[in-house]
């Protein structure tokens, strides 16, 4: 339904063009009435909560309502934070007809009464699949059951799909991927698709793309750097992104996987760098711990609006670095009106000066601009030509500079 609307508005203004060019009527007003435009499902970075990263497969209902509950009461919803997102271990047995359960000791009172509680607190609902024979975590897969598998979302109101690759064995990535587009498709309900192949057939490179969003790496882990295991930590997921920015845009995003704020393996000055990294590379902001019992230092950094804006900002650019000096990176983010967000980041053990320079921002010499601290929440003096701050170590000064 969409391509299709695309695909008209596409042909009735070619046809007016030609019709110009041709010496005939020129009123585009004479043309047929466009259809509408479908509304784009992620116009802007996806902003949300899933439950792997804090409960793994320890989840059950009374869980996801209580994060649903603390989405409102914390502040989350009105920040911006909209999906909460069920990941594995949810799904019971397959039924006589093929169709998919939920866990009954886990999930009692059924899938479509929780999205119903989600979707009662001004909030929508998202649910976790594989493209394999089972999930990561042992469950049912969808591989065979795709088309059942969206209908049912769709008649229990999911909003939201991620689908994972665990048990794939020889199955075509991007094949597998359009195949679950197409079942959702044929539900006509809107329902988000977030791509979970970990970025090993390189989905960025899938034109048009699939989905909205792609995971770009393996797991992340509440660790600052490294791989441990199959996962990494924050700082390494930073630099496999990182380089991908020329492929996220309005409508489909990069996803370095979801955050680990507030699950209490890094410090506050670390979480607020992991945030701030997120935001400048417009990355889905998908909270990962448990928000009905969070701090309240965790929660002033999910609720920061004016770095939530810089992940938000309309023109849907991937910000990145432009300058490395050891463990000082400046990293930029063009944003709407010519305005630009600049992340003074820090790697290192000890206190950094770490400059940005007009130059580095694409910005002539001259020009003079107001600088607005987005951690502090204030206005810095106006600047010309550099930028520059003292930054704490594994931290971050994020500003916004407006000419
Ligand atoms: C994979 C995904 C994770 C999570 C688990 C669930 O590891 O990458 O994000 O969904 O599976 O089993």
């Amino acid at each position: 339904m969409r391509r299709w609307a695309r695909t008209m508005v596409g042909r009735v203004a070619c046809g007016a063009v030609a019709v110009a060019l041709l010496g005939g009527p020129t009123s585009v007003a004479a043309a047929a009435p466009l259809p509408a435009a479908a509304p784009m499902l992620a116009a802007t970075p996806p902003m949300g909560w899933n439950s792997w990263n804090r409960f793994q497969c320890n989840i059950d209902e009374a869980k996801v309502r209580a994060v649903a509950d603390a989405m409102v009461a914390s502040g989350m919803r009105d920040a911006g934070y909209r999906y909460v997102v069920v990941d594995d271990c949810w799904q019971g047995a397959r039924d006589a007809d093929g169709f998919i359960t939920a866990d009954a000791a886990r999930f009692p009172a059924g899938i479509k009464a929780l999205a119903d509680y989600v979707h009662a607190r001004g909030l929508l609902f998202g649910i976790y699949s594989d493209a394999g024979a089972k999930t990561c975590g042992g469950r049912p897969g969808s591989q065979g059951h795709e088309y059942q598998d969206a209908l049912t979302y769709a008649r229990w109101g999911v909003d939201y799909l991620k689908y994972d690759w665990c048990e794939t064995g020889p199955r075509n990535a991007e094949e597998a991927y359009r195949l679950i587009e197409r079942a959702i498709a044929a539900t006509a309900r809107p329902i988000l698709l977030s791509l979970c192949e970990w970025g090993t057939a390189r989905p960025w490179l899938w034109t048009p793309t699939v989905g909205q969003m792609w995971r770009t790496t393996g797991d992340i882990t509440d660790k600052w750097d490294g791989k441990h295991d199959y996962a990494y930590g924050v700082t390494a997921i930073v630099d496999l992104n990182e380089p991908l920015w020329p492929f996220a845009g309005r409508g489909h995003w990069n996803d370095p996987d979801m955050l680990e704020v507030g699950n209490g393996g890094l410090s506050d000055t670390e979480y607020r760098a992991h945030f701030s990294l997120w935001a400048m590379m417009a990355a889905p902001l998908i909270a990962g711990n448990d928000l009905a019992a969070m701090n309240a230092a965790t929660r002033e950094i999910l609720t920061n609006r004016e770095v939530i804006a810089v992940d938000q900002d309309a023109l849907g650019q991937q910000g990145h670095r432009v300058a490395r000096d050891g463990d000082r990176e400046t990293w930029v983010k063009p944003l709407s009106g010519g305005r630009r967000a600049v992340l003074l980041f820090n790697r290192g053990a000890r206190s950094a000066r770490i400059v940005a320079s007009w130059d580095q921002l694409g910005y002539p010499p001259t020009l003079t601009a107001r600088v607005r601290d987005l951690w502090a929440h204030r206005d810095l003096p106006r600047a010309t030509g550099l930028v520059a701050a003292t930054v704490a170590p594994h931290g971050v000064a994020m500003l916004v500079i407006a000419p």
